[in-house]
């Protein structure tokens, strides 16, 4: 089956045209996605508002392209899948509006797809992985750990109390005066920094707890940057490794006991860890992920980094998914706001 996949809940406008065979083997026949990155500079930020008026502007012309690189009229395709939530709720509401005109113009199945569902299936379409797993979610909206079981069947174990990973990056970027988004750039410095320098606090870490808080550590950075102010480049770059170094012991630390979970409670799995999300991008957590997995005998995934950030491609599969399994939703259904992954509507079957 051939299904088209439409993102737009954050900044970016995406669109993406995936095959799942009989087997369940996903190809993706084409991964359009334009970021928004330029309309929301000025800003220091994702601007509501702007983000739905780029995804109405945009939307129409990269579902052409989609359809068009993967040589796939979209009356040829077996179904239409958005993401219906969680996310910034005028963007969202662009994407599902056209998936339901699509879908209802077509007379092909819609499937609403949770926008972290997409994320936690992503590694079954790079890597062909089996349930159940361990997801790690580190994006600029989530960080989160949860157990994938199955289609519809996750369990978090584990999330932030404040800030998500990339939002606490982005954040202090923001007062060192790098650009946003932060990630990128405090990861740059940091390497040329001294993570030593500065012993910022790893909030929670002696709790036996799978959750995360990053708001006092970023209040740590801004007391530390305030009290050396003005900032040489040294200082930035000292500032941003020590950051990185408390991060990364914080988000290994939490691994290796969602490991140790993991495999206490589902013993017969073999122990799998895979990560999502933009923070997945980062070479200093990935490397602290790798020991942590290689000293548990777990095996890591992590898929390309354009698949780990969000695109088209995981929200058409997480529809493939569903759609194999019978489910499709009407076209009454509504776009969501907030929309937990281990909600009761999860793990719904034939909803329409
Ligand atoms: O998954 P994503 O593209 O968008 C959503 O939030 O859904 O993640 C973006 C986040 C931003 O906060 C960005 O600063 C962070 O991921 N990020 C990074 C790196 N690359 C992107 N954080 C740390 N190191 C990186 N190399
Ligand atoms: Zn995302």
């Amino acid at each position: 089956m051939r299904l088209l996949g439409i993102e737009t809940s954050c900044d970016e406008t995406a669109a993406a045209i995936v095959e799942r065979d009989g087997a369940g083997h996903g190809t993706i026949l084409s991964n359009i996605v334009r970021s928004q990155l330029e309309e929301h500079a000025p800003y220091g930020g994702v601007v509501p508002e702007l983000a739905a008026r780029a995804h109405v502007s945009h939307l129409d012309h990269i579902i052409a392209r989609a359809s068009a690189e993967a040589g796939v009229p979209l009356h040829e395709l077996d179904g239409i899948a958005a993401t219906a939530g969680p996310g910034l709720i005028g963007g969202v509401l662009v994407g599902l509006t056209t998936a339901k005109a699509l879908a209802a113009a077509l007379h092909k199945p819609l499937v609403a797809v949770n926008h972290l569902e997409g994320h936690a299936l992503t590694a079954r379409l790079t890597d062909g992985l089996q349930f159940p797993y361990l997801l790690l979610l580190v994006s600029g909206g989530h960080s989160q750990f949860v157990l994938v079981r199955g289609v519809g069947q996750y369990e978090r174990w584990g999330t932030t109390i404040d800030d998500a990973l990339g939002e606490a990056f982005d954040k202090v970027a923001k007062l060192l005066g790098l650009p946003n988004p932060g990630g990128p750039e405090v990861e740059k410095q940091a390497l040329l920094g001294d993570a030593k320098r500065f012993r910022f606090p790893r909030p929670l870490l002696k709790e036996d707890r799978l959750d995360f808080s990053f708001s006092g550590l970023k209040t740590a950075v801004r007391l530390a940057a305030e009290e050396i102010a003005p900032l040489t480049p040294q200082d930035v770059a000292d500032i941003c490794a020590s950051f990185q170094l408390a991060v990364t012991d914080i988000v290994t630390t939490r691994s290796a006991a969602a490991l140790a979970r993991f495999e206490r409670e589902l013993p017969d799995a073999a122990p799998t860890l895979v990560v999502a999300g933009g923070v997945a991008a980062n070479q200093a957590i990935g490397g602290g992920l790798r020991q942590i997995a290689e000293r548990a005998g777990a095996n890591l995934v992590v898929p390309p980094i354009p698949l780990c950030t969000d695109n088209g491609a995981m929200v058409a599969w997480a529809g493939a998914e569903r759609l194999a399994l019978g489910e499709t939703d009407a076209l009454s259904i509504s776009a969501k706001a907030r929309w937990p992954l281990d909600s009761a509507d999860m793990g719904r079957r034939n909803a329409a």
